[in-house]
């Protein structure tokens, strides 16, 4: 069959860098001739493409697996893959267990999808998890190929670029460094390179991503020059980054989101737990008093930063006096959104070996208290907005009536408005009229 007739579908569970990836995979697969199918029934091509961070995916990717076996049998010639953390960690297993599985590759081999699905098509069923050394030239070159700036993923008028991969963290829970290797540190003009190509083609917001953004240096360049270089690019008009390590937070990266205006006021910083006892089991390197400190420069300098956070509950010998600090630490700061989790012990890390003795039931009844609290906060925080002048940038509009549109504040709440004569990309002073659920609603002024 000629390639350009043939039609894929990626099935992707999991956190942001997953997402990313399968938008950059799916964006290679249509530069090779592919083109999206609208259903899994009309794919030539299945990828799966799983994270590994939180849940036991692997039993998900088995039985995603069996139905797309049933599909394969029935009928046509599909190619299926598995891709991401969980390729990464089973790997020949997926091969051996699932003999409907052409294809299985980690996440610093997405961009060799063309020639390993011509493998494929020559009767291989191909495996690349090997790992190439964090510096080696591999794994530096495979963040983007030259070849693939300009399919750079692109999503209205915001675009995401890699600037680093893996971690050397090593917090206790965390699968991670498993999964996706040691720290690699993408060179600045690489990232410049994309994000010229990206705004040539209509970025206007930029997302820098990586597990751990702060702690970037690459050839003597640190994320703080590599922030002010980019937040200053011609074109760019809104930056944000995530992930954040407190650890690796300064004093000059705060000086320099207070000023620099393209910089979103806007921050994503993972706490985990108010209770230093917990922080240091999770192998988090700072104390709450210190997370406390950042964020209390932060809200000097930048009076209007929207803060956002990632907690675990029940992490193992959690007791209910160090879930109350995590629940005083959400009072004192305020966060704009908290993104929470239940312990969920991963094979391989340092806490698997620690008893998970916290009770589902418990673990389940802390997390709702948690949410019950961030909904009461959220609440005020959406209140003290209503009246107030927003700079919105315009991501998206209705369907049916252009002069509905919506776009984000600096602080990335989401905004209805209303307005004629605007387009997506259009950066707009915008008045809170009112909010519903988690949607502020404004008029142009
Ligand atoms: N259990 C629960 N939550 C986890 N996270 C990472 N590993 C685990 C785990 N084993 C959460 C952390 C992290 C976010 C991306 O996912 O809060 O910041
Ligand atoms: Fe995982 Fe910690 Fe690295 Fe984040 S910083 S990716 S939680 S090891």
């Amino acid at each position: 069959m000629a390639l350009s007739t043939l039609k894929f579908h990626i099935l992707t569970f999991g956190c942001q860098m997953n997402e990313h990836d399968s938008f950059r995979m799916a964006e290679i697969l249509r530069a090779c001739g592919y083109e999206d199918a609208q259903s899994l029934d009309e794919a030539d091509l299945i990828l799966i493409n799983t994270c590994s961070v939180r849940k036991n995916p692997e039993n998900k990717v088995y039985s995603m697996l069996g139905t797309l076996r049933r599909l394969k049998d029935s009928d046509r010639d599909i190619i299926i893959g598995v891709a991401g953390c969980v390729a990464q960690q089973e790997g020949e297993r997926i091969l051996q267990r699932e003999k409907c599985v052409d294809l299985v590759f980690g996440p610093d081999h997405y961009f060799r999808l063309p020639e390993m699905l011509e493998r494929v098509k020559h009767g291989e069923r191909v495996l690349e998890t090997a790992w190439s050394e964090p510096s080696s030239k591999s794994r530096v070159d495979n963040f983007i190929p030259e070849e693939w700036l300009e399919a750079g993923h692109l999503d209205g008028c915001k675009a995401y670029v890699s600037i680093m991969k893996g971690c050397n963290n090593f917090c206790s829970f965390c699968i991670v460094p498993h999964t996706r290797g040691r720290e690699t540190c993408r060179p600045l003009e690489s990232i410049l390179k994309e994000v010229e190509a990206l705004v040539h083609r209509g970025a206007k917001e930029i997302w820098l991503l990586g597990q751990n953004v702060n702690s970037y240096r690459a050839n003597e360049v640190d994320f703080y020059t590599l922030l002010d270089t980019i937040s200053s690019q011609e074109g760019v008009v809104r930056v944000r980054f995530t992930s954040s390590h407190p650890k690796d937070w300064d004093e000059k990266l705060t000086t320099l989101v207070a000023t620099r205006r393209s910089i979103c006021n806007q921050l994503h910083l993972p706490l985990q737990s108010g209770s230093d006892r917990i922080l240091d089991l999770m192998n988090r390197r700072h104390t709450f008093a210190q997370y406390f400190s950042i964020i209390n420069d932060l809200k000097t300098h930048i009076p209007t930063i929207e803060l956002s956070t990632d907690i675990i509950v029940g992490f193992p010998t959690e007791k209910e006096e160090d879930f109350q600090a995590t629940l005083r630490a959400l009072e004192e700061i305020r966060f704009s959104s908290v993104f929470s989790f239940k312990y969920s012990p991963r094979p391989g890390t340092r806490a698997a070996a620690m008893s998970d003795d916290v009770p589902r039931s418990v673990k389940e009844e802390r997390l709702q208290r948690l949410i019950e609290l961030q909904e009461k906060i959220n609440r005020e925080h959406m209140d003290s907005l209503v009246g107030t002048v927003q700079e919105v940038l315009i991501d998206s509009c209705h369907k049916k009536n252009p002069n509905v549109l919506n776009g984000r504040t600096g602080g990335y709440r989401p905004v209805k408005l209303s307005g004629s004569g605007l387009k997506i990309g259009d950066r707009v002073s915008v008045r809170i009229t009112g909010y519903r659920n988690h949607w502020l609603e404004g008029v142009v002024v």
